[in-house]
């Protein structure tokens, strides 16, 4: 697997307008997660809907698999629920200080410092992706797209983990955490007509409310699924 930091596969060829336009939505994307920090955990501490999807992931994986966390955050939950159950866990994000805070509190993984659109398959693949609340981050038309890239990263059969929030807006700017970011909101059906067109078939599939702990972030429904790629040789 090689991933470059936020923009680098646009970087490869001669920048065009889109090119430096998406570079620079990254950059302030990135800008936002470096002032967040460590308050995501405060604002949002309780995880069970997102540790229950683990747990039913690791019954169904082999042990030791190979797991990418992608958009990893702190590192709390899953890269440590992961670790713990024995996997190999890379962290991939697209924020520096995140990554640092991960890096304490999950020292077992491994961290990889990029942008999930920056994705592309090369080696043995993973065993499992984990993608908890990071494509919201995505105009939607890209999420598609990265659902392509993270179907490539996964062996065949392997096990993919996504959460969204619910709602039906497209790369729309929002004060969360008293930082400016962009989000994405899909409805339910849509995602998982999104996952199937992507290759993915889903085995389990969960919603939730949620009230963060802070007024700086609003109540939301989340949506947790758990997907099964494809085996193409079968
Ligand atoms: C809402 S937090 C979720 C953190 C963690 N997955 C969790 O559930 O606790 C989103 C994380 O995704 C990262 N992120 C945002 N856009 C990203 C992108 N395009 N590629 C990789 N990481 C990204 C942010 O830096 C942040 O750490």
């Amino acid at each position: 697997m090689v991933i470059g930091n936020p923009g680098s596969a646009a970087r490869g060829n001669p920048a065009g307008e889109a090119d430096r336009a998406w570079i620079e939505r990254e950059q302030d994307q990135a800008r936002a997660w470096e002032a967040i920090g460590a308050r995501y955990d405060e604002a949002f501490p309780h995880k069970d809907g997102q540790l229950a999807m683990v747990r039913t992931m690791l019954e169904l994986m082999p042990p030791g698999a190979r797991v990418l966390d992608i958009g990893s955050g702190t590192g709390l939950p899953t890269a440590r629920q992961l670790t713990a159950a024995g996997c190999r866990v890379t962290c991939l994000d697209i924020s520096p200080r995140m990554l640092g805070i991960a890096e304490q509190n999950v020292p077992e993984a491994e961290f990889v410092l990029g942008d999930v659109m920056d994705l592309s398959a090369d080696g043995p693949g993973f065993e499992a992706v984990t993608a908890f609340f990071v494509l919201l981050h995505l105009p939607r038309e890209k999420v598609r797209t990265a659902l392509g890239l993270i179907g490539e990263v996964l062996v065949p059969g392997g096990w993919f983990a996504v959460a969204m929030v619910e709602g039906d807006v497209d790369d729309v700017p929002i004060t969360f955490l008293d930082s400016r970011i962009r989000v994405t909101g899909i409805l339910r059906d849509d995602l998982r007509t999104l996952l199937s067109e992507s290759g993915f078939a889903v085995e389990h599939e969960r919603v939730l409310s949620y009230a963060p702990e802070t007024s700086s972030a609003k109540p939301e429904i989340q949506m947790f699924f758990l997907c099964h790629k494809a085996d193409e040789r079968s």
